[in-house]
């Protein structure tokens, strides 16, 4: 089966990206990305590449190279669908804010939506993907709505997780280590299988393109992430050790990354982990391996987020310690707000617990962010609910100038890995800020000698000076 048109419903950090490599290799496919967001839609469709809703290194050049050849961006969802041969779903899965499974369970309500739109818009049979990450089963739930309510057409689901990180999306779509594709065994479901196979090869190397059955592509995505997030919270619970050992993280997590049976990757001690990935996909599969009756493994899993709040919980608790355990009044400024470098996305990121933990003690937190704008930041505290949106603009100013950021500080905490704060001069924002001046190194990127060597105080994470 050859497919023309592609529809994608979701036009995120995942759809946006993914959509527009696959529209970038694959020439003679229309490839449309829907969303309901308009104003999401509107920046996709801007003539300045630098406001695209998305901030991804390389994906400008891809977006200018495809857009208006054979990649649209539009809010017709229904038209969209009822062209293409093969819809993907990249909607939104957020953790279920409300009900049975809060706090844990994958809210699949946009999911389902999709579902019954792709029903409803349909006049021919259609090859479905789930490209959200989705519980072990999901598929199941697609194919009985679109089996029941879609006028006896004949509907294909298929699991192609994403395995992209943000900050390096359009590097690991176009050299991705695999392609996974999950679907039935039927002829059919075969079929659709290679239409989809036939995609990739457009770029992606044939023996890197895995097929499985659905349920082992569904669950490989939740299981992919629970490993690289353990492998974050078991080197931060190392980094603990360290502090109170002499032992140095970074120095442990060479030497051990050096077995080959290790790897040195995802190794690195950190503030903590955040995105909007690796927390609700353990939460999930916590939640449904207890709906199993699996508790021992519930539990172990669950000890990976635990580890993560107990890290972001102790930096906090940390520089209240080190600023005479008081930081009431206090200024202190971040640096970095987003959950990792190169991306503007700061869903659950470290930055957001540890601002509240201080807020929370009354100091005055300064954020400067390259990507990051004011509106965002404010808007990622506020949904916590702890205190009034107004209190939150009492205690947090956002500015553009690094330098002035750090005027009168008491403190700067490293919240993201941005490269830029490597260039900084230090000395400058030395003599800026009030004495002692005391650097709270969130990410290990400083170089922290040269710091202690102009004056300053610094801690860093697995580390003891
Ligand atoms: N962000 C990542 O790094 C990443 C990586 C791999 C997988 N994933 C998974 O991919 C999925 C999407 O993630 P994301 O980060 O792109 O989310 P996102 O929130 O950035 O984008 C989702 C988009 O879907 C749109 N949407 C929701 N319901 C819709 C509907 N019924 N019709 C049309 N549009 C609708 C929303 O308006 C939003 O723009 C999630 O399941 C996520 O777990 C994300």
């Amino acid at each position: 089966m050859k497919i023309t048109k592609i529809c994608c419903i979701g036009a995120g950090y995942v759809g946006g990206p993914t959509m527009a490599v696959i529209a970038q290799k694959c020439p003679e496919i229309k490839v449309t990305v829907v969303d309901i967001n308009q104003a999401r839609i509107d920046a996709w469709n801007g003539e300045d590449l630098d406001k695209l809703p998305v901030y991804e290194p390389g994906l400008d050049k891809v977006v200018s190279e495809a857009r208006g050849r054979n990649l649209f961006f539009s809010t017709d969802v229904n038209k969209a669908i009822e062209e293409a041969e093969m819809v993907f779903i990249s909607v939104n899965t957020p953790t279920k804010t409300y009900g049975e499974g809060k706090g844990q369970a994958a809210d699949l309500k946009w999911v389902e939506l999709c579902a019954r739109q792709i029903a409803a818009a349909s006049t021919t049979d259609k090859i479905v993907v789930e490209k959200s990450t989705l519980p072990v089963r999901t598929a199941q739930a697609v194919k009985d709505i679109l089996d029941n309510t879609g006028n006896g057409l004949k509907f294909q689901i298929l699991s192609n997780p994403e395995f992209l990180a943000e900050g390096t999306a359009i590097e690991d779509l176009l050299f991705a280590d695999r392609v996974l594709i999950g679907g039935d065994s039927s002829p059919e479901g075969q079929e659709a299988i290679q239409a989809l196979v036939d995609i990739y090869s457009h770029w992606i190397p044939r023996e890197k393109i895995l097929t499985t059955n659905v349920w082992s592509s569904e669950l490989s995505k939740l299981t992919a992430n629970a490993f690289l997030a353990q492998r974050v919270s078991s080197i931060n619970a190392i980094s603990e050790l360290c502090e109170v050992t002499g032992a140095d993280v970074n120095e442990v997590a060479r030497a051990i990354g050096a077995d080959s049976r290790i790897g040195s990757k995802f190794l690195k001690a950190s503030v903590g982990f955040g995105g909007s990935c690796f927390q609700k996909d353990i939460l999930n599969m916590v939640y449904i391996s207890r709906s199993y009756g699996l508790h021992a493994v519930a539990d172990y899993w669950e000890q990976v987020i635990i580890m993560n709040d107990h890290q972001k919980a102790r930096f906090a608790k940390n520089i209240i310690k080190a600023l005479y355990n008081t930081v009431s009044g206090k200024k202190i400024t971040f640096f970095g707000w987003a959950f990792k470098k190169d991306t503007n996305d700061t869903r659950e990121s470290a930055a957001i617990y540890v601002a509240d933990y201080l807020i929370s003690e009354q100091a005055q937190i300064c954020v400067y962010d390259p990507k990051v704008s004011a509106e965002k930041i404010y808007a990622d505290l506020d949904y916590l609910n702890t205190r009034s949106s107004e209190e939150n603009r009492k205690y947090v100013t956002v500015l553009s100038d690094p330098y002035e950021a750090v005027d009168s500080a008491h403190a700067v905490a490293v919240l993201t890995e941005w490269d830029e704060f490597l260039e900084y001069d230090w000395d400058k924002i030395f003599q800026s800020m009030l004495q002692p001046a005391q650097i709270f190194d969130g990410r290990n990127i400083l170089p922290h000698k040269d710091l202690s060597k102009i004056g300053f105080r610094v801690k860093a994470i697995g580390k003891s000076f």
